[in-house]
């Protein structure tokens, strides 16, 4: 997912940067980190990694991939969807993605808003995700919301620190 003014084609820059310039440390803050690259980037460099954002969804972004250091399991989740693991090399996100995969599309907010298909009424519809994409954001938001998968309850406006 990408922000207008997002970093990501600049990181290596970035980077070069810090390296040009000598500029040594072990900790790395990303002030409004949006979707996370930045902070990822540097998470994957070893840098202690501190962020913040004010909207939620950055949030939820951070504590998946700046606070988190392990594969979740998903235990919760495996057993209301009533799965079980059949082989070892498949791993439990990828049994929780198959069963998001599978379920069928649904055209609700996203798609009504942020998608051509949804918005062709429009005189200049909008183009901020593909119709299928749309689809299945609406599909798999409207399973969590239903509660059939629970979700940690995030506190907002909080800060991550990651051990390097
Ligand atoms: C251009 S986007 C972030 C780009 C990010 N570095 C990336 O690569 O995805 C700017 C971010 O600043 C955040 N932001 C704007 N004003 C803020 C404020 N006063 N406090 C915290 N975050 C703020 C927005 O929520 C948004 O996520």
């Amino acid at each position: 997912m990408r922000f207008i003014g997002n970093k990501e084609n600049l990181l290596n820059s970035i980077y070069y940067t810090l390296e040009q310039k000598n500029i040594k440390g072990s900790s790395f803050f990303d002030f409004f980190s949006g979707t996370t690259n930045v902070a990822r980037f540097f998470k994957k460099k070893n840098y202690k990694v501190f962020s913040s954002d004010l909207l939620y969804f950055s949030y939820c972004m951070q504590y998946a991939y700046i606070k988190n250091n392990k594969n979740p399991q998903f235990k919760s989740i495996l057993a209301q969807i009533n799965t079980k693991r059949e082989s070892l090399i498949c791993s439990a996100l990828d049994i929780v993605l198959e069963f998001l995969n599978k379920i069928e599309s649904t055209e609700g907010f996203i798609y009504k808003n942020y998608s051509t298909g949804g918005t062709s009424c429009l005189r200049q519809p909008r183009m901020y995700f593909s119709d299928y994409n749309a689809k299945r954001i609406d599909t798999i938001r409207i399973k969590l919301r239903n509660g059939k998968i629970t979700v940690y309850c995030l506190k907002k406006n909080t800060s991550f620190c990651c051990p390097a």
